[in-house]
């Protein structure tokens, strides 16, 4: 059985990285490179998962739009495709009398199929086999969506939207509490996904500023720690945290301590999703930002011990040298250009002396 989702076309890494990432980690795709069961188009990925899969993969992501479940994938030959549509055993599929059609063309996909003449022979495919038969756009109970991507035409039935709306409604500038260098909303679940944040796990940001990641980290039904020098942004995070929470009176761990003076023991367990600061808009309150992170590095390697981070740094941090010195591994890493000057990265770190 095969579903395919459908990514948002903001960035050109991020939205692959973050399926991969909940699609191996999750459920049944450990191996993605090994088994021939996922295949990758552009803004498409299709894989071999069940309906509920799917579903749980694309309700967490931030860079994807909807998932599918597959009723054809064919090539952009419109002979084939509605020679595979009148095989298609459509009440499987369809069990309402109310639906809807419609076909998106990514970019510029395969121009020779007129989009309403495609979305008339799927029509007359279904109505041919299931007879009575309403098209609504406005109120369908079932959803078709066929995409031609690349060399390929998939048309599946919606099983899944993901939760960028509710991801927008927390955006920095919604929030009841505003900081510039609030990270966005939408990057924060990109950084827990790719950091394989499940219910349950325990995440430390140890610069959590407005509190961004440890409220995305909540929506995701984790448990976080945030830590920030500065006593007004921990104020702010916490009122934050109060509106917008998941569930009402949500725990959150706000601590007000400079990284260089946290009294932490050793711990275990917990994974650390971060944005440090970098001395523009966010403080550094007078320290060299290479010295934060030195003491950052020393805290995770002898205190935190976290087998897996994902943080955020500008392009001049040599964070390769601290992340090599302290023998750490580079899982991946993603280029952002916010403007002119500056480019920060996501980097996902693994300790590989501690057990996954
Ligand atoms: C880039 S901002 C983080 C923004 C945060 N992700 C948000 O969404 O609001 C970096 C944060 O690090 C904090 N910071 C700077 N130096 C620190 C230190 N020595 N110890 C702890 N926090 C520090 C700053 O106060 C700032 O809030």
């Amino acid at each position: 059985m095969y579903c395919f989702i459908v990514l948002s076309g903001e960035h050109d890494t991020l939205p692959y990285a973050e399926v991969i990432s909940l699609l191996q980690d999750n459920l049944m795709l450990k191996d993605i490179a090994g088994k021939k069961n996922v295949f990758f188009y552009d803004q498409v990925i299709r894989a071999n998962i069940t309906p509920q899969e799917c579903k749980e993969v694309v309700e967490k992501c931030a860079f994807a739009h909807y998932g599918c479940l597959e009723i054809i994938s064919s090539s952009q030959n419109l002979r084939e495709i509605v020679e595979k549509l009148s095989e298609v055993s459509w009440k499987e599929f369809i069990n309402k009398k109310v639906i809807s059609v419609r076909v998106i063309r990514m970019k510029e996909y395969g121009l020779h199929i007129q989009v309403p003449v495609l979305e008339k022979h799927i029509v007359s495919s279904i109505k041919e086999s299931i007879g009575d038969l309403r098209i609504d756009y406005k109120k369908p109970s079932i959803k078709l969506v066929g995409i031609l991507t690349e060399d390929r035409f998939l048309l599946g039935k919606l099983i899944a939207q993901s939760s960028r709306k509710a991801l927008e409604r927390r955006r920095p500038g919604q929030r009841p509490f505003f900081h510039p260098s609030a990270l966005d909303s939408k990057l924060a679940r990109f950084m827990l996904n790719a950091c394989k944040v499940k219910e349950g796990d325990v995440i430390l940001d140890p610069f959590c500023g407005t509190g961004t990641i440890p409220l995305e980290a909540e929506h995701l039904g984790a448990r976080a720690l945030g830590v920030d020098v500065n006593l007004e942004l921990i104020k702010g995070a916490l009122i934050n945290i109060q509106y917008l929470s998941k569930e009402k009176g949500a725990i959150i761990d706000l601590l007000c301590s400079d990284i260089f003076l946290l009294p932490l023991r050793k711990i275990k367990g917990v994974k650390v999703v971060t944005d440090p600061p970098y001395g523009r808009v966010a403080s550094t309150h007078g320290r060299n930002v290479n010295e934060i992170y030195a003491v950052f590095f020393k805290l995770l390697v002898n205190n935190i011990r976290a087998q897996r981070v994902v943080m955020l740094s500008p392009h001049w941090i040599p964070l390769k040298d601290f992340i090599y010195k302290c023998n750490l591994r580079i899982v991946e890493q993603h280029a952002l250009r916010v403007h002119g000057g500056l480019t920060r990265k996501v980097t996902v770190i693994e300790n590989p002396d501690i057990p996954r």
